[in-house]
């Protein structure tokens, strides 16, 4: 979003303090928030707080015109690379369905040809009322995205759906919006984080993985229009937003969850860190301490990826991760020989800035045809940016060739 100009639109709601938040986000971003406020919006919250957060002008008059040279709303319009309204009340939405230039932020709104973005707030009769659902349906069938609000207590004292999305969703949601599908109509399943192996009820084995990558390319695959599935160890990160969350503990339930969904995916992720052994008995009571030393037993886990081999579609596009600390470029390409894989992508923990943790990543992807790429140290949401490409690119080539398989059959 940096450089972009962002229209912030605020109505009247008990949520527009928040728009204060979003604000202040965007403009730490890198964008250039210009807002408008309906008349109801200033009983909330004033124009001088977005002015001090934005260092923008905010206007809320469409007969404020304060340059003769240009038409106020005309300029907003055209100067736009994205309208967001948070929070748009119902008495807005139903305006804007009615195709309504009552007010300035109205008018921007019918004047822009940039994305429009709309994120509701109102209490939970109004959200459910036949009325408002159906402006907001005429909303979305010209193309505006709705940024769902959520579940829970409302201002008004009630508990429903309502709820203004967080503004760090909101910003998330732009993010979304503005990235180009090239994933449209695919799906994706990617596990992400390390498994837990007990040992009794209150210890287990487990791994330094975060689940920051997998999470990163969750979050980036939802936004390049793919429909995706997350196969998630127990992580302290946030999900990501528009990705269903699978949550499972060890690697025996992992497995289960991606070889009951592998045939009906077009991608498949391994970026989990699963751990490769188990205990071979798990204690139902807690182990006691005693004398001496004790010894734990330890059996193979299942290999997921190599299950993968039956259980995937014909057409289905595997992608392996590797953490290695010695001989890492040996075992990525036995492991990708192996396992069948599509494409693996090896990360060497050992290096500053690479492997487990937040931040960073530096990962060499090798691929099934004996090609490999190197992508250098970036944060890991545009290392998944990059892999995602790859995959995407891939994707599209296997299209292709079926496109002129069945033309040569005409
Ligand atoms: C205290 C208070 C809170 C309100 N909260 C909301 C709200 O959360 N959502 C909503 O749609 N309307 C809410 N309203 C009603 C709107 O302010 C009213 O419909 C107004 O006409 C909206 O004008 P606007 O859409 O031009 O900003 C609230 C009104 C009051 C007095």
């Amino acid at each position: 979003m940096k450089d972009m100009t962002i229209v912030l639109g605020i109505t009247g709601g008990i949520a527009a303090y928040k728009a204060a938040m979003l604000a202040s986000l965007l403009t730490k971003r890198g964008a250039k928030v210009i807002t408008v406020m309906t008349k109801g919006a200033t009983a909330f919250i004033t124009p001088l707080t977005l002015q001090s957060l934005t260092h923008q002008p905010v206007y809320t008059d469409i007969f404020d015109e304060r340059d003769p040279s240009r038409i106020t709303h005309i300029d907003l319009a055209d100067s736009a690379d994205l309208v967001v309204v948070a929070p748009a009340t119902a008495d807005f939405i139903a305006r804007a369905a009615q195709g309504m230039a009552d007010d300035l932020l109205t008018a921007v709104l019918l004047a822009t040809t940039a994305p429009v973005v709309l994120a509701p707030a109102m209490n939970v009769h109004m959200y459910a009322h036949p009325i408002f659902l159906q402006n907001l349906e005429r909303l979305r069938d010209v193309g505006y995205y709705v940024a769902e609000p959520g579940v829970g207590p409302l201002a008004c004292g009630y508990t429903g759906k309502g709820r203004l999305m967080e503004p760090d969703e909101i910003v998330e949601f732009m993010d979304m919006v503005l990235t180009p599908k090239r994933m449209s109509g695919k799906r994706v399943l990617i596990t992400a984080g390390p498994t837990r192996e007990r040992i009794d009820p209150v210890r287990y084995l487990s791994n330094d993985s975060t689940g920051t990558m997998g999470y990163a390319l969750a979050q980036m695959a939802w936004r390049m229009g793919a429909s995706v599935t997350l196969v998630s160890g127990p992580v302290a990160i946030k999900p990501p937003l528009g990705v269903d969350v699978v949550n499972v503990e060890s690697a025996a339930e992992m497995r289960e969850i991606v070889l009951a969904r592998a045939s009906e995916q077009d991608a498949i992720i391994m970026a989990a860190a699963v751990a490769d052994y188990r205990p071979g008995t798990v204690s139902e009571r807690k182990l006691k301490k005693d004398d001496g030393t004790r010894s734990i037993e330890l059996v193979k886990t299942p290999d997921i990826l190599m299950d993968l081999r039956e259980a995937k579609g014909r057409h289905t596009f595997v992608t392996g991760f590797a953490a290695e600390t010695h001989d890492a470029e040996f075992y990525a390409k036995k492991k990708l020989l192996e396992k069948g894989a599509d494409m693996l992508v090896l990360n060497n923990v050992l290096e500053p800035g690479a492997g487990f943790g937040p931040g960073t990543n530096k990962v060499t992807v090798f691929f099934a045809d004996d090609t490999s790429v190197d992508v250098e140290k970036q944060p890991k949401l545009d290392v998944a940016k990059e892999l995602l490409a790859m995959i995407s690119e891939r994707l599209q080539g296997q299209k292709d060739l079926a496109n002129d398989q069945s033309v040569d059959s005409v």
